[in-house]
């Protein structure tokens, strides 16, 4: 097992205290929230309100019900991993395409848990990784241009479309110096349905596993 892999499962079984028998859990995507999930025959969950379908298929192969948010109120926690996370524990997600069910689930719940292995710590949100951007089907090249003005670079996902129907613009080199101020500016531009910058909306709690442990941040 990669040192990687290692790290994201102990990441998740750290994820795992938080987790309450007979509650709602908010689960995230990816294959850090995959360790996760192989954990939770270890709980007895009321339901969970999944982020994505792949998750939704996983849990439901688990025998968990499956949630609508809409009949769930408030979540007590979400738990999802990240591609890159700041000292602010402001986000950049979006690298399955579950942005903006994640971003959805993730403001439903009173705390944000993020799981990351060491390689996910920057410390400028975007310098190596895309912002990923969900954007209408018949919006894209006019979004691009917009993108494009605001120094960005769009990369068009090919073969991928989002659980709502619509494509991901990936987005190279925009300055995400001011997290907060992008994600505003990305979400004004018409077409946009939600952009993969998590600053308004930043991870409560990072459990960030190394080659000494898992270290425990909070905001
Ligand atoms: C999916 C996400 C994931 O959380 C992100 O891509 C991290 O994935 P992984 O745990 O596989 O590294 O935002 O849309």
């Amino acid at each position: 097992m990669s040192d990687q892999q290692a790290q994201k499962q102990a990441a998740a079984k750290a994820a795992l205290n938080y987790v309450e028998d007979g509650m709602i859990l908010g689960v995230g995507t990816g294959s850090t929230v995959n360790c996760l999930i192989e954990l939770l025959s270890t709980v007895k969950l009321a339901g969970a309100v999944a982020s994505s379908q792949v998750t939704e298929d996983k849990l439901r192969a688990l025998g968990i019900e499956i949630v609508d948010l809409n009949f769930a109120g408030t979540l007590d926690i979400y738990i999802d991993g990240a591609d890159e996370v700041n000292e602010h524990l402001q986000l950049i997600k979006g690298g399955g395409g579950a942005l903006t069910r994640e971003k959805i689930v993730a403001a439903a719940s009173n705390k944000f848990i993020c799981m990351v292995d060491e390689s996910k710590s920057v410390e400028m949100l975007g310098r190596e990784f895309p912002v990923p951007i969900e954007v209408l089907p018949q919006a894209r090249s006019y979004v691009a241009r917009q993108l494009v003005s605001l120094g960005g670079e769009p990369v068009y996902r090919e073969d991928f479309v989002t659980d709502y129907g619509n494509v991901i613009l990936d987005t190279y080199d925009l300055d995400v110096s001011n997290p907060i101020e992008l994600e505003q500016t990305l979400n004004n531009i018409v077409g946009v349905v939600c952009n993969g910058i998590f600053a308004a909306n930043q991870a409560d709690v990072l459990l960030k596993a190394g080659s000494n442990g898992v270290t425990t941040l909070t905001r």
